[in-house]
């Protein structure tokens, strides 16, 4: 485990399991559909790529890029687009994909975004869903796992751009925590 990490929460295998879980029941319900899996950059990257191996359908792949202001545990609300998407959707279901679903503003936007190219129909999936920090009424369509509203590193997901090459969720130290945000009360 790597030294900044106080505990593991979910483990390599479990994210494995999961995911194909996931694209089963992802497979079946887009079975005969034109399909365009569009991944919110940069946290994504690796759920997206798990997930896509185990859905057995030709689909397309593209992406979108979001960051909420600032290296900080808290979003503003506000969510600045960096780069939108390559292909063309007005044809396609699209699916939307992001790491997690916190306050849900990210996905909102984004979702605002693409409906502006009026899709076929628009889901979301999110490895980790931490519903007691929602500030929009948003649910995620498909989701890998429930967890309890900590901060957590690791398979995508970054603090001040570190360890998102994790191949587990972790929880950092509380000394790492204070060390990027400060201590609070
Ligand atoms: P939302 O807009 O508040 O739903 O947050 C979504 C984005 O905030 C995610 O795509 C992540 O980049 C980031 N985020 C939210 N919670 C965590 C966390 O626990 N660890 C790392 N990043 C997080
Ligand atoms: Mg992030």
């Amino acid at each position: 485990m790597h030294p900044e990490i106080d505990r593991i929460i979910v483990t390599a295998e479990q994210l494995a399991q999961r995911n194909a879980e996931l694209g089963r029941q992802i497979t079946a319900d887009y079975a005969g559909k034109p399909l365009t899996v569009v991944s919110i950059l940069r946290g994504s990257i690796i759920f997206v790529a798990d997930l896509i191996r185990h859905i057995e359908l030709d689909l397309e792949l593209d992406f979108i890029g979001a960051a909420s202001y600032g290296d900080d545990t808290e979003t503003s609300g506000h969510v600045d687009i960096r780069k939108h998407l390559d292909g063309k959707v007005h044809d396609r279901h699209v699916l939307l994909v992001d790491d997690i679903l916190d306050t849900g503003y990210t996905i909102k936007t984004v979702c605002e975004l693409i409906r502006i190219s009026h899709p076929l129909s628009l889901k979301t999936a999110v490895a980790f869903d931490k519903p007691a920090r929602r500030k929009v009424a948003l649910e995620a369509d498909y989701v890998g796992f429930t967890i309890d509203p900590v901060f957590i590193v690791g398979y995508g997901l970054d603090l001040a751009q570190k360890y998102r090459n994790l191949p587990y969720i972790g929880v950092p130290k509380k000394e790492v925590l204070d060390r990027t945000f400060g201590t609070r009360p």
